[in-house]
């Protein structure tokens, strides 16, 4: 089969595609046959070797759809329709960036839909996010006011459109003035531009705050983002688009306000619930919900991919299809 393996941690050239064997099923595991995948920035980060305990070579890719190929535990058809998620592949053990892949039962969610393969490769590990961020971290409710910091990103396009299904008001930021439009056309009802601060301009239009702020951008905005909730909101911090893991001077009784909550969303296949995923499918089959597809490109072109995303150029998710 052909696979996209990381050689070595380094910039994205180390990505090369290679023949590699079709992996041998075992107990417990099943093959999918990959039909497409999603670029993911966890990826540049273990691209990068900052992923602890991740060995080299290695074929990444922490999602893919694809069909069953082999189920030596009868749970699935040959040729079922399935997603697979997280719990460690492309890290702790080859993922999708391939022809085939291995992964455990457990991260494997079974679907049906006529959708094309390009456009159910955009989903899983997005839906994923979004869904837990704003369901289980956040828990929105119609009504509130939300705050997505990094409103550009596949995340924050996204998480703009279920928060609206659900009846939100929400202001999307960018550092950007050029993607404001990009923000309203996918319904954000306001557009922040960040400049590193936003809570200042926030507290012009909200001036008691907002319930709840999605932190993608991470620790370099996080103190800013918990100025901008109101009494007993709630921040989340999902993503880390500031490439910086730690924060520095952080002081609890200060940076968060008095009964205001700060969370983290890290995601993991055992927060996706597989009938919601199959919910969420229809949705975009039924076009309430529209994902934001910047590219589609084939597997000999993963390298560029990565190098597309660091370099910021994406607009939304960037799908490989085989
Ligand atoms: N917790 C989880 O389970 C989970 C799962 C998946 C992804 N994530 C995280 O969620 C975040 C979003 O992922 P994504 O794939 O949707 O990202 P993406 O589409 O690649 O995001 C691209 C956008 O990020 C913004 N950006 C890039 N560098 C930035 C910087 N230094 N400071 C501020 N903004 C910056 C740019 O927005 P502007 O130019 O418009 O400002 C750009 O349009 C990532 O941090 C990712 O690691 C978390």
């Amino acid at each position: 089969m052909k696979a996209a393996v990381t050689r070595q941690p380094g910039p994205p050239e180390v990505i090369q595609v290679k023949d590699k064997p079709i992996p041998e099923v075992k107990e417990g595991w099943v093959l999918i046959k990959v039909k497409a995948f999603g670029l993911n920035r966890s990826e540049l980060f273990t691209r990068r070797g900052d992923s602890p305990n991740v060995k080299f070579p290695l074929v990444q890719g922490i999602e893919c759809v694809g069909t069953i190929a082999q189920d030596p535990s009868g749970s699935y058809p040959i040729g079922q329709k399935v997603a697979a998620i997280m719990g460690g592949m492309g890290r702790f053990f080859n993922g999708g960036y391939a022809e085939y892949t291995l992964v455990p039962l457990e991260i494997v969610f079974p679907f049906f839909s006529e959708l094309s393969w390009h456009i159910l490769g955009a989903i899983p590990e997005m839906f994923q996010t979004v869904s837990g961020s704003l369901h289980q971290a956040l828990e929105i409710e119609p009504g509130e006011t939300l705050v997505i910091r990094g409103g550009t990103s596949s995340i924050g396009m996204l998480a703009c459109q279920l928060a609206k299904v659900k009846g939100l008001t929400v202001i999307s930021t960018t550092r950007n003035p050029d993607k404001r439009e990009t923000l309203l056309k996918n319904k954000a009802d306001h557009v922040l531009i960040d400049t590193g601060e936003v809570s200042m301009a926030l507290k012009k239009v909200f001036p008691d705050g907002v319930n709840k702020v999605l932190e993608l951008i991470g620790t370099r905005t996080l103190k800013d983002s918990l100025k901008c909730i109101s009494q007993r909101g709630t921040v989340c911090m999902t993503g880390i688009l500031g490439n910086e893991w730690t924060m520095h001077e952080f002081t609890p009784m200060g940076d968060i306000p008095s009964l205001g909550r700060l969370t983290v969303y890290m995601g993991e296949s055992k927060n996706l619930s597989k009938s919601l995923l199959q919910d969420f499918i229809n949705e975009v089959e039924k076009g309430t919900v529209q994902l934001n597809i910047d590219k589609v490109i084939t597997i000999d072109k993963v390298a560029e991919g990565h190098q597309y995303m660091e370099d910021n150029k994406a607009k939304g998710k960037i799908v490989v299809v085989l």
